[in-house]
């Protein structure tokens, strides 16, 4: 049987969650609970977690005035308590500062080092501890950081360095050879002319610094967090035992465009030093800005997923996440888009059919369902659609068929044929509710709430109408 084990970045806990991270895991959790439905439960592993070994969680514990160690707790709960209120089907939520974590960082790490593919070096360069990365003196702007417009940090200190340029000519034969290893394609491209300018070697471990995971072979120094942070790729599904090799290589690591450097590149690298085998593939997607703006901590536009889904609910935060943009491509975040998609999309197409649809098998036929087998129509072209992360298109055609049977219903007029016409009155809701129970099975990994409140309400021999309204109406304050 085949398995499918999917992962999202680790989050930093500078912060709490935004709806770009929300994101991220919502598309991975589409994804799990699609295969969940192909290949079993037991066969789907779902990857999530923070990452805890970054300076910003110092600073940010400094100055909430807390010690690292309950700053760290409390971030996790607030992170972990926002998946399980957003209703993601993860497997396990790791924490880097967790101990199979850490052993399993020094296995790996060790490995590359044994190989010889880790030399001490000087590093001398500019530093961005809000990014995490060095970056080279023409990349700065205005002498600041390119992301943040922030201070960088000149960084003279004897480092432990990987050699990342032994694995270029590799890697770029992976990136040919397999098309699928990048995805969109775009992003493929990209990698390969950052890799065509040529790599130079990574430094993998801080001198002056406290917190974080000790290197193995010189615990004077601890690492770099990126190298720590993309191990738990391997240690969430328990490396070094070898009961990892039940779900490794991962079949699909999500990740925003921002990251696909570590993820497409040294991530890669490492994985070819330490002898495991390199992920099927990485899916790198776009970024939201909010009302037009970059979404920030500095300029206070996060918008918190939580707040979204208290007035409209999981499923309509899902749904308007997926289908705002096409994947791989950048979107807009509008309370305005969201109010109305929330109201046309779920409200009047799809909330409406249910509702409409129940009281008129209540009405006409006692409530009665006669054949609610689900229909099987062809879903080929779905399925491509989300093997090809085009969640937006999959849902589309899903609004295809449900727009069909509203109008279906305005054609057939079943309140004149329960006048006329009984046998035909009975066919046409019937055929309905058919319909309307293979939907839901082809909503279930985008809404499952809402799969499982239609799938409840005719599943049965008669129609269960106390599921109610499935969107109601938001009244504007
Ligand atoms: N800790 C690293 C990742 C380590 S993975 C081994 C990190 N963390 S982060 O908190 O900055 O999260 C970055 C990720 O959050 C992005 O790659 C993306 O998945 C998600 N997003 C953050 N902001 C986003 C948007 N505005 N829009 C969409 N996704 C966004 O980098």
């Amino acid at each position: 049987m085949s398995k499918f084990y999917v992962t999202t970045p680790i989050y930093y806990i500078n912060d709490k969650p935004h709806i770009g991270h929300a994101y991220s895991t919502i598309a991975a959790d589409v994804l799990a609970r699609y295969q969940r439905q192909k290949l079993g439960a037991d066969n789907v592993f779902f990857a999530v977690g923070i990452d805890e070994n970054s300076k910003k969680t110092e600073v940010s514990a400094r100055a909430a005035n807390m010690e690292i160690k309950p700053y760290t707790d409390l971030m996790a709960k607030e992170w972990q308590g926002v998946w399980d209120q957003l209703g993601i089907s993860y497997s396990r939520f790791i924490r880097t500062t967790e101990p199979d974590h850490e052993a399993a960082v020094a296995d790996v790490v060790q490995k590359i080092y044994d190989k010889g593919d880790i030399y001490k070096g000087i590093y001398e360069g500019w530093y961005c501890y809000k990014c995490e990365e060095f970056y080279r003196e023409d990349e700065l702007v205005d002498k600041k950081c390119p992301v943040h417009k922030s201070e960088v940090e000149f960084i003279k200190e004897e480092n432990y360095f990987f050699k990342l340029t032994k694995y270029q000519d590799l890697l770029k034969r992976h990136i040919i050879d397999h098309p699928e290893f990048i995805q969109p394609a775009s992003r493929r491209n990209e990698v390969l002319a950052f890799i065509e300018r040529g790599l130079i070697d990574v430094s993998v471990s801080r001198a002056n610094q406290d917190w974080g995971i000790r290197l193995p072979f010189d615990t004077s120094q601890v690492m770099y967090v990126w190298i720590d942070a993309l191990i738990n790729y391997l240690s969430i599904i328990g490396y070094p035992e070898q009961k990892f090799k039940d779900w490794w290589p991962a079949s699909v690591q999500v990740v925003g465009k921002d990251i696909i450097k570590f993820h497409c590149i040294i991530w890669p690298a490492m994985l070819l030093s330490a002898g495991l085998d390199l992920p099927k593939q990485i899916v790198a997607h776009g970024f939201f800005t909010v009302d037009g703006e970059k979404i920030s901590k500095s300029t206070g536009n996060a918008i918190n997923p939580l707040d979204i889904v208290e007035t409209y609910g999981n499923d309509a935060l899902r749904y308007y996440l997926l289908t705002e943009f096409s994947f791989g491509g950048d979107g807009n975040f509008s309370h305005d888009r969201l109010a109305k998609v929330y109201q046309s999309d779920l409200g009047n197409d799809l909330g409406n059919l249910v509702q409409r649809v129940a009281k008129m098998i209540v009405q006409y036929l006692d409530g009665k369902l006669s054949d609610n087998t689900a229909h099987t129509h062809d879903t080929t072209q779905l399925e491509s659609h989300i093997g090809e992360f085009h969640f937006e298109l999959a849902l589309k055609d899903i609004w295809t068929r449900i727009k069909g049977l509203n109008q279906m219903i305005d054609e057939e007029k079943p309140w004149v044929l329960a006048k006329s016409d009984m046998t035909q009155l009975s066919s046409v809701l019937n055929h309905v509710v058919a319909d309307l129970l293979q939907i839901a099975e082809l909503l279930e990994p985008f809404l499952p709430t809402t799969a499982t409140k239609i799938q409840k309400t005719f599943a049965g021999p008669t129609v269960d109408a106390s599921v109610g309204i499935l969107f109601p109406r938001i009244e504007k304050n």
